[in-house]
Order: structure tokens, then sequence, then C-alpha cells
């Protein structure tokens, strides 16, 4: 049988950390209000002149170099973000030349938070039809350039990061099930509202920032998590009780212990980087699987169940033994 597995994971963080007793100063909140509702306590954020590419750039190395795998070897590039540096061409084929990645596929998804779990979905798919041996797949993010820094119902939620896997065909047992969802009836509770064919004029202006219905969003994402969760284990025929670890998007401590509590598993299983990252979008839960693999928390052969749930709404699991 043939899989997919992770065999390189990296992570690339902004210097600038912006903690939240710098956000009271800088709108009506305070440090135990954004603890104690999301579980953050800093957020790394971009410098001015940064891009995702960039960051992206940094990450892929650092797991290239933990695969072992020379840029020549890889046979495709998928990026997920929702804050790529250009419409076109998409961040995938910027990062494919900037590493020395011979000619090859490059897909971008956009699926807000879950773009990594679609992208890491779509990169398994490739790899057990035959196309591919080696994929690059990366989440990044610079959402804190889409952000209204005088809105505390959204700035003190978000920072920046990119996370980067390196999947290669396997005879051994990796990416055991993923699962895909989304429904555009919930489109109008979380968006960016300027495209390139709507509204364009309003980049730039204090009109063009994330919108978000935070409750709302809270309520289908504790629902819809909890049911992702199950349906991946059930898929693939694994017991919740043979879960190693739980990576999951890092949006709120308070989503992510009731998708613990509906696994039964205690939060000792779970990868936790919220407090130092914030929501990162695309990028947590590739930089939360780094962090718990170079922690040496999960091992080799481990089962981990990564998930994800974003604007459109989207979301997405994957179930995968390390
Ligand atoms: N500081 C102090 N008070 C605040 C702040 C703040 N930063 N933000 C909001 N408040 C106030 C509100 O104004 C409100 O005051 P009121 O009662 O006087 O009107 C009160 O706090 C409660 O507001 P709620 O929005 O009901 O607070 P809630 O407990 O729901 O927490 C939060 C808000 C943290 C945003 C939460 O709803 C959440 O995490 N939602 C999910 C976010 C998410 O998962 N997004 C998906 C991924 S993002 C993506 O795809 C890009």
């Amino acid at each position: 049988m043939t899989y997919s597995r992770i065999v390189g994971t990296g992570r690339y963080l902004p210097e600038k950390i912006l903690t939240n007793f710098d956000l009271e100063k800088m709108v009506d909140t305070s440090d135990e209000w954004i603890r104690t509702r999301t579980g953050v306590e800093r957020r790394h954020c971009v410098a001015p002149e940064q891009t995702t590419s960039d960051m992206c750039v940094e990450a892929a190395k650092v797991a290239m170099e933990d695969a072992g795998v020379d840029p020549t070897e890889i046979e495709m590039v998928v990026i997920g973000t929702t804050s790529p540096d250009l419409i076109f061409p998409n961040a995938a084929t910027l990062v494919q030349h900037r590493l020395g990645i011979p000619a090859c596929p490059c897909i971008a998804t956009e699926e807000a938070c879950t773009s990594f779990i679609y992208g890491v979905s779509i990169a398994d798919k490739f790899i057990k039809a035959g196309e591919a041996k080696c994929v690059l797949v990366i989440g990044a993010e610079c959402i804190t350039k889409l952000i209204d820094w005088n809105d505390r119902n959204t700035c003190v939620l978000f920072g920046d990061g990119a996370g980067a896997v390196i999947l290669k065909r396997s005879d051994e047992p990796g990416i055991l099930a993923t699962h895909l969802g989304a429904d555009g009836q919930y489109k109008e509770l979380l968006y960016y509202p300027v495209g390139a064919s709507k509204d364009l004029y309003k980049a730039g202006t204090d009109e063009a920032a994330i919108m978000m219905t935070g409750n709302e969003v809270f309520k289908v994402a504790v629902k819809t998590l909890g049911n992702v969760a199950v349906e991946v284990l059930e898929k693939a025929g694994v017991s919740k009780d043979d879960l190693d670890w739980l990576v999951p998007h890092q949006a709120n401590i308070r989503i992510i212990q009731a998708t613990a509590k509906r696994l039964d598993l205690p939060m000792e299983k779970v990868i936790l980087t919220v407090q130092d990252h914030g929501n990162t979008s695309a990028a947590s839960v590739p930089m939360a699987l780094d962090v718990g693999i170079r922690d040496g928390r999960i091992k080799k052969g481990q089962t981990v169940l990564m998930e994800a749930f974003g604007g459109g709404f989207t979301w997405g699991s994957v179930l995968m033994q390390l």
C-alpha cells in the first residue's frame, strides 16, 4: 500500500513580539480579558516589508533540512494562505522559484485557517495517485496586515508565521485519512471585504479589515470541530483511545478544550501554541506540529490528529501516523 508520510517539519516566526500588555496601550482591552477569553498571551508580527513568501522560504528551508531533502527532489509545492504577496503569481510559484525547486505543479489553497489542512489533503492524493513522490506543503500568513488595529474584537486574536512539512511517498503508514468540508451559508460571519473583482478600491483604507462575528463563529467552530475529529477517526477505522496527540487549529483555548473533551482526550495530549502565537490562521497547525515534534513530545510511530476551522466556513482534519 502506498502512503504519504511527513518526514520533516519547520517553522518561522517573525522577530517582533506583541504582548497583551502592548495591546492594552493600543485599544480598550486587558491582558486578563484576552487570556481568559482566548488563551493568547503574545503573538509575532511581520515587519512592514516582510511578506508571506519571505516567511514560507524560511520555514521551508528548516523543513527540507529536517527531512534531509534537497530542493531538486521536490516535485510539487502547495501553499495555504489567505494573505498571499500578490493576487498572482500564487505564493507556491514564488516560493518554488526562490528555493530553486525545479519546475513543478505549484498550488495555492485559500480556505482561511483551514488552508494548510486542505493543502496536506491535496498533496496526499497526488502522492497516492503516483503523481509526485516528494511534496512541500506550507501554511503561512501575515494576517496582521489584514487587521484594523483599532478594532479590539479582532486585533487581539491574530499573529503571523509559517509552518512547513515535507511529505514523501512511503510504504510505511503515514496519512491514514483526511476529511474536508465547507459551507458558504456562513460567509457573512467571517470574511475580508476586499478582492480583485469586488471593492478593490477599499484596499489600504479603514474599510479593509477582517470582519468577524466572534461569538457566532465560536458556536459553529465548537460543533464542527468535534464532528470533524470524530468523522476522520471513523473513516480510518481508528478508535479515539488510540490517539496519541491532537494538533488543533490555535484560534481559542476554549474551542480547543471543547474538541479535546469530545475526544475524551486529556489536555496533556494536546499541543498548545495559542498562548505564544495567537491565531496564525493557515500557519497555526503546521507550526504547532513542528513545536510538538521538536520538543520531543510527538514521536515517530505515534497517531496524530490535526484539525482546523476557518472563514467560509471551511473545516478539515488529517489523521496520520508520524
Ligand atoms: N477586550 C475587552 N473586551 C472585549 C474585547 C477585547 N479585546 N473584544 C470584545 N470585547 C467585549 C465585547 O465588546 C463584548 O462586550 P459587551 O458584552 O459589552 O457587548 C464582550 O467582550 C463579549 O464579547 P463576545 O464577542 O461575546 O466575547 P466571546 O466570549 O465570544 O469572545 C472571541 C470573543 C474571543 C472572538 C470568541 O468569540 C472566539 O474565539 N470566536 C472564534 C474565533 C475563531 O475561531 N475564528 C475562526 C478562525 S479565524 C479565520 O478563519 C481567519
